[in-house]
């Protein structure tokens, strides 16, 4: 835990940003999905791997490669450590380490709760690259620079290419902000989940959620033109209630008879609840006959992060039930798993 991921100059590394504890987890699907790379080091919120480890091939890994790592934030390659008097003396080593052209500049704390000037180390990397970003979302294709702040003092220097959502925000962290309207944070969980994978919720289309009280991902859901019913036993906030396209049914999943998922477009599912009755229920109601989801947006929660050792069996069973899963530990999610899946076979 306390060993430093190690500096790039010696060897070619890749450093892949995670929620702090979720490291074991990310290390787990990197020896599942990428065999080829090895482990180096780690720290609270980082994991380094080697991709020419002793004995073996230097290994190329294909684009975007890590968003099947589940717990991967982002994922940079690793150029070196700067270290340095003052910030002018860092920004300088690391532009010397790292060769533009550049199109835009990541900085972000490996550490949430460092404090660190980050908007001003962005500004003086901008100016030393010579580039006139203003936005910290890059656009697809950009050359991003990276710049980690391990503390104030010692930063890791490393880029990527922005491809999919979160290669576009620093550090993969959804700069999306819960609105003063919302009710509950889950709104910001699926705002993020829509920005991250994209599925295509329209306007008139049909969503039930399992877990739905106090509403917040209902709300979302409303703002997104759908017609939503929420199942809880608990009250779904007023505002929520009060809405034209919203009704709540008021019992436990499994309480609702299964036909009565018939004709809904998306079945969403936040229910706090062990992953197992989670999968369960989402199971016996996609299998149940005439129930056809274009798609299922679930959060599977994690009583503790090792649980994440049955994801494969999870996603298989997604599959198994006729979905194509994709699946991501969201930056405003907590100890959790977010599985967007859309049907095979519409
Ligand atoms: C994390 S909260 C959901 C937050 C909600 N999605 C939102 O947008 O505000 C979990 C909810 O799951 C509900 N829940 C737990 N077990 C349930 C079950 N068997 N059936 C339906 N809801 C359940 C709880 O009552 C609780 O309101």
């Amino acid at each position: 835990m306390d060993s430093t991921p190690a500096p790039a100059t010696s060897g070619q590394f890749l450093l892949v940003a995670c929620r702090g504890g979720a490291e074991a987890e990310l290390v787990r699907r990197q020896e599942a999905v990428v065999p080829q790379v090895r482990k180096a080091a780690w720290r609270r919120g980082v994991v380094t791997f080697r991709l020419d480890p002793p004995g073996h091939p230097p290994f190329d890994p294909p684009r975007d490669f890590w968003t099947d790592l589940v717990f991967a934030r982002t994922c940079v390659h690793s150029l070196g450590q700067v270290a340095g008097d003052d910030d002018a003396a860092r920004v300088a080593a690391a532009l010397a380490m790292a060769a533009g052209p550049w199109q835009n500049v990541h900085v972000w704390a490996r550490d949430p709760a460092l404090e660190a000037s980050v908007e001003a180390i962005r500004s003086r990397l901008l100016a030393a690259a010579g580039i006139t970003a203003t936005t910290t979302i890059a656009a697809p294709g950009d050359r991003v620079l990276d710049c980690v702040l391990d503390s104030a003092e010692r930063w890791w220097v490393g880029w990527h290419r922005a491809a999919t959502p979160p290669s576009r925000w620093p550090g993969g962290i959804y700069p999306g902000t819960l609105p003063p309207s919302a009710v509950s944070r889950a709104w910001l969980k699926l705002d993020e989940a829509i920005a991250t994978f994209e599925p295509a919720l329209d306007p008139g289309q049909r969503a039930v959620e399992l877990g739905a009280a106090p509403g917040g991902a209902c709300q979302r859901l409303l703002e997104a033109g759908l017609d939503v019913v929420g199942i809880d036993p608990a009250l779904v906030d007023p505002v929520v209630a009060a809405h034209p396209r919203f009704m709540q049914w008021r019992k436990r999943a499994r309480d609702v008879k299964l036909r009565e998922f018939r004709g809904f477009d998306w079945l969403v599912c936040d229910m706090n609840i062990d992953p197992v009755s989670t999968m369960e229920s989402l199971g016996r109601i996609v299998t149940a006959p005439g129930v056809r989801p274009r798609g299922i947006i679930a959060t599977l929660k994690l009583p503790e992060w090792s649980r994440a050792a049955a994801l494969p069996d999870w996603l298989a069973s997604f599959r198994g039930w006729g979905f194509r899963p994709q699946a991501r530990q969201l930056s405003t999610g907590g100890r959790e798993v977010c599985v967007v899946a859309r049907a095979s076979k519409p």
